[in-house]
């Protein structure tokens, strides 16, 4: 089965809202991370932050009048954490453009022809810078791991960006090729999996970036890790639909819980609340990733 053009745009678009701002963020949280010796990564960073930027303004054009913008392109807290980070690193963070979206057009806009065209040729050019920056994160791995490189980044966060980028090339090849999924069990386990996995990195992120002292957050975040740990143990033994399903509400309520988590952290954070080494847009990124998880949940819920 294949795609309609309506199918195409809208899901190209509502991906690179997601996406896009995910990606000029991980440049962003690369180039503030290194010390000023290596101003070679630091600038490279930038460079890629402007180049997502740039392209989440032209994905914005495109998805003006014809999709929402959602709770994982931009959150209540995005704003504020923008302008608090750029205050914080003296790095230059498009706010404007973060305020434009958030005003942007409801959706009744017709799909014509034109803008079939102008979203295939911007998938093809997000594909090229995407796998650009998955380069630059594995040059920057291989150096944190080689000792010859040090980061406010944990080399496991990188490990964890450049899995999240590699898995938006993936999708867009996929749109660009016009693919259904042949399998919508097989396609739902190995999200649950990719996602599960991410929430048990963040928990394990944030227990690492709190201050010693914030031991009551340590442990919510340490029992976080632990849960999605254990739940993503057991995906090899299922077998029949009923612990498939188990499965997936689960998750869901895995989930759930830790967005509420990351929502009062962000909060906490923004307002000065809470003992941590982490930039404050790094608090609503991972916030952005527990709502994407749930939206694509969600969408899984209509079709089943
Ligand atoms: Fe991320
Ligand atoms: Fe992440």
């Amino acid at each position: 089965m294949s795609m309609t053009n309506e199918m195409f745009v809208k899901r190209s678009l509502e991906l690179h809202l997601f996406f896009l701002r995910i990606m000029k963020e991980h440049a962003l949280f690369m180039a503030v991370s290194f010390p000023p010796k290596n101003e070679d990564f630091i600038r490279e960073g930038a460079e890629l932050n402007s180049q997502f930027n740039n392209l989440l303004r032209e994905a914005l054009e495109l998805a003006s009048g014809v999709i929402m913008v959602e709770n994982d392109a931009a959150t209540e807290f995005t704003l504020p954490a923008e302008e608090k980070t750029a205050f914080l690193t003296g790095m230059q963070i498009d706010t404007a453009l973060t305020e434009a979206e958030l005003r942007m057009a409801r959706p009744g806009a017709r799909v014509d022809a034109q803008i079939v065209e102008r979203v295939g040729n911007l998938n093809n050019r997000i594909l090229s810078a995407t796998r650009n920056i998955i380069r630059y994160k594995t040059r920057v791995l291989d150096a944190l791991l080689a000792c010859e490189l040090l980061s406010s980044n944990y080399p496991l966060l990188i490990e964890h960006i450049r899995r999240e980028a590699i898995r938006y090339v993936d999708l867009v090849t996929r749109l660009q090729n016009r693919a259904e999924p042949e399998n919508i069990q097989q396609e739902l386990i190995e999200d649950e999996f990719f996602w599960n996995q991410i929430m048990e990195e963040h928990a394990e992120f944030i227990r690492g970036y709190l201050d010693p002292t914030e031991t009551e957050l340590f442990d919510l975040a340490d029992d976080f890790a632990v849960r999605f740990n254990e739940l993503n143990s057991r995906i090899q033994g299922l077998r029949t639909s009923q612990q498939f399903m188990m499965f997936f509400n689960e998750s869901e309520e895995l989930a759930e819980e830790i967005r509420d988590f990351k929502a009062q952290g962000t909060q906490g954070i923004l307002a000065c609340g809470i003992r941590i080494i982490a930039p404050p847009l790094l608090a609503d990124h991972v916030l952005r990733e527990a709502n994407h998880y749930l939206r694509l949940l969600s969408t899984y819920k209509q079709i089943r």
